[in-house]
């Protein structure tokens, strides 16, 4: 399916100079948004994962059907003071700057295989911290990573070359 044309380029958004990818129109057809969990329940049985991590806010438009489709449990990923437990925290790169990243204790146990899922992958800072962050707890394996869309031209393929990567839409 072309995907592409359920995405729109807003300039300037959410400041001048940037090109924003909305995808609310892919969420608001039934067709693309079930394709798009098909292709990762796919993927994700493919793996053999037992968990989906991702982050909010827009990885959790995704992760929870698709956990639900392929019988994994999921884990969230939350910006600093949203979850109420003891928490495992990483530092990770923003475009300006560092922000954190954040899971509760105890989420991700020994042997875990996990499927890291986010919406956009764009310079890799955030999907960076999420790996390091799956890492605080012992002896969790990342089975793969899975993105809607993949903006190529901002990172390079150290991650590609490292794990097994699913993207739908390129640019
Ligand atoms: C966006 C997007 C990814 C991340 C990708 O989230 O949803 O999570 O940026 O960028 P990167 O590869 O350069 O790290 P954002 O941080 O804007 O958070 P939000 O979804 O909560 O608005």
């Amino acid at each position: 399916m072309d995907l592409k044309k359920f995405i729109i380029d807003v300039k300037d958004f959410p400041q001048a100079g940037v090109i924003f990818k909305d995808i609310t129109p892919l969420l608001n057809d039934v067709d693309a948004f079930k394709y798009v969990i098909d292709e990762f329940t796919n993927f994700v049985k493919e793996t053999g994962a037992n968990v989906i991590v991702a982050p909010e806010a827009r990885g959790f438009l995704f992760a929870p059907a698709i956990a639900y489709a392929a019988g994994c449990r999921f884990v969230l990923v939350r910006k600093p003071g949203k979850l109420p437990r003891a928490v495992n925290d990483v530092e990770y790169s923003l475009e300006y700057g560092t922000g954190h990243l954040q899971m509760h204790k105890g989420d991700l146990r020994e042997n875990d295989k996990v499927v890291i899922l986010d919406d956009v992958l764009a310079t890799g800072g955030t999907m960076d911290g999420i790996i390091k962050l799956c890492h605080k707890e012992s002896n969790v394996d990342i089975a793969g990573i899975a993105c809607l869309i993949d903006l190529s031209f901002l990172h390079d393929d150290a991650l590609a070359k490292e794990y097994n990567v699913k993207t739908l839409i390129t640019y």
